[in-house]
């Protein structure tokens, strides 16, 4: 399957380093989309650094460049991409986005990553947890929370895999008809769950992928890990799990290929988070052998 699109990209863009569109916009184009990126913040480096330094902007000067792109009728997109979103005035705008772009393309497939945390902590202010829950998912087409994100924007309890599928059955409920629960924590490993709804009324097709625990802390592999299920989930519309497993053996093989390349250079891999070798890794975002297998419930 070939199938590609144009993507309008809405995500941070560091000098240095993949976070955001840094690491969406380059994976997304190996598998053959336009892609438009919008860069919602400028920063030297990753807020994990000691420091960073940089522009952020506002609602109304993302709403020029959509003016802009239509005042020249280049506002048709197949697919719009969002991920870690600072402030509810931009946020609001996004929304703004969505129904713009909807008005052009009535199919407009909108892929969100509900960027509010990770391992109980809130990284956004509070107040966008309500804008995402009572505005955002109701209108995402995919969505893909991690495991704090699918409790807050459900209100449910995840500590199981059967609490998993629960939150993906509420989250359909609201609104997106894929969803990915990119990482829940199990005894100690990963667990990604993904349920596809694709009929009303009928269960969701619910599977998980069995991740195992490297000892080291990553940037930017949420951001790639959307982006990835973008493309494969675009490739293959009807199989979810064959998108997931696509995206997972990609994603593995560039953790293994980063972890290999600091450890040869002499780093300890704990002892700081590490930067993603994207670039290197061409070939497993390209074509990834699947070497982690999706088991449908
Ligand atoms: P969000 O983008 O909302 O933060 P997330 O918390 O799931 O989502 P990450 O924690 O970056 O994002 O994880 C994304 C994916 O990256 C996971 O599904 C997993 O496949 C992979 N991953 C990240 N860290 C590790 C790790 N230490 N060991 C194995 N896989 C990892
Ligand atoms: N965007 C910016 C500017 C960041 O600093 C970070 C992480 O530090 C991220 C996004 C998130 O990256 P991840 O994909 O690991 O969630
Ligand atoms: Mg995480
Ligand atoms: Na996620
Ligand atoms: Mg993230």
């Amino acid at each position: 399957p070939s199938e590609t699109g144009r993507v309008l990209s809405i995500q941070s863009h560091t000098v240095q380093g993949y976070v955001g569109n840094k690491s969406a916009v380059f994976p997304l184009q190996l598998l053959g989309y336009d892609v438009d990126p919008i860069n919602s913040v400028q920063f030297s480096n990753h807020t994990g650094y000691p420091s960073f330094k940089g522009q952020v902007l506002n609602g109304q000067q993302l709403w020029d460049l959509i003016e802009g792109l239509e005042a020249n009728d280049l506002l048709y997109y197949t697919h719009l991409l969002t991920g870690y979103i600072g402030s509810v005035s931009f946020l609001n705008t996004v929304l703004d986005v969505v129904s713009k772009l909807r008005s052009i393309n009535p199919k407009l497939t909108y892929v969100c990553d509900p960027v509010l945390g990770d391992e109980g902590k809130l990284y956004v202010p509070q107040e966008l947890v309500t804008v995402y829950r009572e505005r955002v998912v109701p209108i995402a087409s995919m969505l893909t929370p991690n495991q704090f994100e699918a409790e807050l924007l459900t209100g449910l309890r995840i500590q199981s895999e059967e609490d998993g599928r629960e939150a993906c059955n509420s989250i359909h409920a609201a609104g997106p008809s894929k969803v990915v629960i990119t990482s829940i924590n199990v005894d100690g490993n990963l667990l990604l769950i993904g349920s596809h709804l694709k009929e009303k009324g009928n269960p969701p097709k619910q599977f998980k992928i069995a991740i195992p625990k490297i000892p080291a802390y990553f940037t930017g592999t949420g951001d790639l890990m959307t982006a990835l299920l973008l493309g494969w989930s675009n490739k293959h519309p009807d199989n979810l799990e064959k998108a997931a497993e696509l995206a997972v053996s990609s994603l593995q093989a560039l953790l293994q290929r980063t972890l290999d390349d600091y450890k040869s250079a002499g780093h300890d891999p704990k002892s700081s988070s590490l930067e993603i070798r994207l670039i290197q890794s061409q070939d497993d975002i390209r074509s990834p052998q699947i070497t982690f297998k999706a088991e449908i419930y």
